[in-house]
């Protein structure tokens, strides 16, 4: 396979371009419905106007059971316009922007997601049958990108644990692979072999296994924007970002750890565990170091992403250089 230039980077937009797009997104939206227009997607060439719309277009979640302490950072949360327009979704485009800017193209009902493999329970279940029986949690981490920014989000979801036991697993099931949708009309970044698409991750089996693990529906209290991954994406908070999938239509459990795209694009610079880990660099950056979204300066990053109580034990008696 020939090998696609990685396109990862942690080159941050420069903070006065963006600080000046989002007040100029503010103003736009502020002026569209001041002047009462609607903010649909399609109506007029304005991309930011279209970014509004996408978000709008989520709808409030109810009976959403508050996160308990070891589930929620007692850190500032990023402000929801930061979150849904700073992504990185590369089949809606591969600039900070673009996903914001594309959402709309994404029809995320109705959605099914197809259960293979190694469960007794397989099937195409209709997304509303596989939520129907989770109550909704709330869960309040933070996301390190492998790029070296960070965010809070607060999360609505369900845990993948309860998920998979559900459809339980057969004594094979060692590894979950997921896969994002494959439909280059809803997703145009798909047009361009960006990444070998469809975008595939995976779990060993005892971390997707872990309560940490949640299957997000929704973030701020609404469902989940297109950008970020609507309806279904993971969250895996101890793990970079790139291990979030979004969009979800396949869940597969596996003998075999399954190939994932950014490994498969560049195995040296983005391994299968992807562990949040500040002593091993990227080969063309340090890790020890992130930019929360909003803040000026740089914070130190914590081992596991700060959830190292709660993982460390994972990876007991493995050497975590040599599994990046
Ligand atoms: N999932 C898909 N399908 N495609 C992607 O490009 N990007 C990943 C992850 N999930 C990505 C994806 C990366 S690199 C990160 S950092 C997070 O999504 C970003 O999630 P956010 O945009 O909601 O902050």
């Amino acid at each position: 396979m020939r090998r696609i230039a990685p396109l990862l980077d942690n080159q941050v937009t420069d903070e006065s371009l963006y600080l000046g797009r989002r007040t100029f997104l503010k103003n736009s939206a502020t002026a569209a419905l001041v002047a009462g227009l609607p903010l649909f997607p399609g109506c007029g060439n304005d991309g930011n106007a279209k970014a509004e719309a996408a978000i709008s277009e989520t709808r409030p979640l109810a009976e959403i059971t508050p996160a308990p302490a070891r589930f929620r950072v007692d850190e500032p949360q990023t402000p929801e316009s930061d979150a849904t327009t700073y992504n990185n979704f590369y089949e809606m485009g591969t600039g900070k922007d673009d996903p914001a800017r594309n959402a709309h193209l994404l029809r995320s009902e109705p959605w099914s997601v197809t259960v293979e493999g190694e469960v007794a329970r397989p099937g195409v279940i209709p997304l509303e049958d596989f939520l129907r029986p989770h109550p909704l949690e709330e869960r309040i981490y933070r996301l390190r990108c492998v790029e070296a920014w960070s965010m809070v989000i607060p999360w609505v979801g369900i845990p993948l644990g309860d998920v998979l036991r559900r459809l339980e697993p057969t004594s094979k099931a060692k590894y979950v692979a997921f896969e994002t949708l494959l439909d280059p009309e809803q997703l145009p970044g798909q047009k361009r072999r960006v990444l070998d698409w469809p975008y595939r991750e995976g779990l060993r089996i005892d971390e997707a296994m872990n309560p940490l693990a949640l299957l997000a529906v929704g973030m701020y209290g609404r469902t989940l924007p297109g950008q970020n991954g609507a309806p279904l994406r993971l969250v895996v908070p101890w793990k970079y970002g790139f291990k979030s999938i979004k969009s979800i239509v396949r869940i597969r459990l596996q003998e075999e750890e399954p190939a994932t795209s950014w490994n498969l694009s560049a195995p040296r610079e983005y391994g299968f565990n992807a562990n949040v880990n500040p002593e091993v660099s990227h080969p063309r950056w340090s890790q020890a170091r992130e930019r929360r979204i909003g803040d000026w300066s740089k914070r130190p990053t914590l081992p596991f992403n700060g959830y190292a109580e709660q993982v460390a034990g994972l990876y007991a008696g493995m050497d975590l250089r040599r599994n990046f």
